[in-house]
């Protein structure tokens, strides 16, 4: 008799409960953006703009139902991965790459963007907020290799310019994607030695930057010199140097990769009507880096 009673109490709170749920979202998860796909015609664009290699790693951030992991992985990639705080996206993409026979290829990871270990990514694509591209911006110039292209569908990255940028128009609607490619730093002091007239000169760079684009100042010897025509690619750098003293004129072409604290290239040294080229081995002074982005223009 009891337990009929506490039946009769116990069934009309649990059909509450059920009916509730039926109402709220399966899982409360707080997404910095919500879902809204990317239009194929504009993946396509995405996709065109990152120069897709059969080596390339991609991430994109925020998959959704993961379309621009799924297509990325039909165009023959190493590996295409998804990232999306919400389980819905992930079980989504999952079925996607299911009818498109390419789980082989791809990896849904549910979790937040802001901590998703990146490092391995050759190509990383955004469909976010300029202000969640902000925020995110440290940690793509820290994390990414030199080299890696960034493409964003609609949203840019502040001052720092895009590489690259076009539009795709789409049911009359303007869709602009940018393009980047992730600079090495090179900021602050690299030394290294050459020879000059038989004798080993020491030479400085001291290195200002502001992402992709660099000013130097070269010490040689006792001269100072402005460099000019200065290139960053990725990991590659180029700039020239235009020596010319009372005793001395000389133009120097510097190209050279870096590699963390280390650059290596060539010299390319034009005097006299002679032209020599040399190798050029700097290293930097570790502590004169300086972070490329310390996220002070984000929004918190
Ligand atoms: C505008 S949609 C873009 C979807 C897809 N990249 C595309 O272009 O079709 C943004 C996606 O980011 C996800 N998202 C929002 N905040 C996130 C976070 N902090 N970490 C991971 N994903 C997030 C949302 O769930 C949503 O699926």
């Amino acid at each position: 008799m009891r337990s009929n009673r506490m039946w009769l109490i116990l069934i009309p709170i649990l059909f509450l409960i059920s009916s509730l749920a039926t109402f709220l979202p399966s899982q409360q998860v707080h997404r910095d953006v919500p879902y809204v796909p990317s239009p194929y015609e504009v993946v396509e664009e995405m996709l065109r703009l990152a120069q897709l290699k059969p080596s390339d790693i991609l991430y994109d951030l925020g998959c959704g139902d993961g379309r621009i992991v799924v297509e990325a992985a039909k165009r023959g990639i190493k590996k295409a991965v998804g990232i999306d705080i919400d389980p819905e996206r992930i079980a989504e993409s999952w079925e996607n790459a299911k009818q498109a026979k390419v789980t082989n290829l791809v990896e849904f990871r549910q979790g937040d963007l802001f901590t998703a270990d990146i490092h391995d990514a050759s190509v990383v694509t955004l469909y976010l907020l300029t202000y969640v591209n902000l925020k995110l911006r440290p940690k793509l110039l820290s994390e990414l290799k030199p080299g890696t292209r960034v493409v964003s569908h609609n949203y840019a990255m502040d001052t720092w310019r895009p590489d690259q940028t076009t539009t795709v128009v789409v049911d009359d609607s303007v869709h602009t994607v940018y393009f980047w490619i992730i600079p090495a730093n090179i900021t602050g002091t690299w030394n290294w030695n050459m020879p000059i007239d038989g004798k080993k000169i020491d030479c400085r760079l001291e290195v200002d930057q502001h992402f992709q684009y660099f000013q130097g100042r070269l010490i040689i010897g006792r001269d100072t010199v402005i460099v000019g025509e200065t290139k960053l690619e990725g990991a590659k750098i180029d700039f020239l140097a235009l020596l010319n003293n009372r005793d001395k004129k000389m133009n120097l072409n510097f190209t050279g990769l870096a590699d963390g604290d280390r650059i290596t290239g060539t010299i390319i040294v034009k005097s006299n009507n002679t032209e020599e080229k040399i190798p050029w081995r700097a290293t930097r002074d570790p502590k004169t880096k300086k972070p490329l982005d310390t996220g002070e223009g984000a929004w918190r």
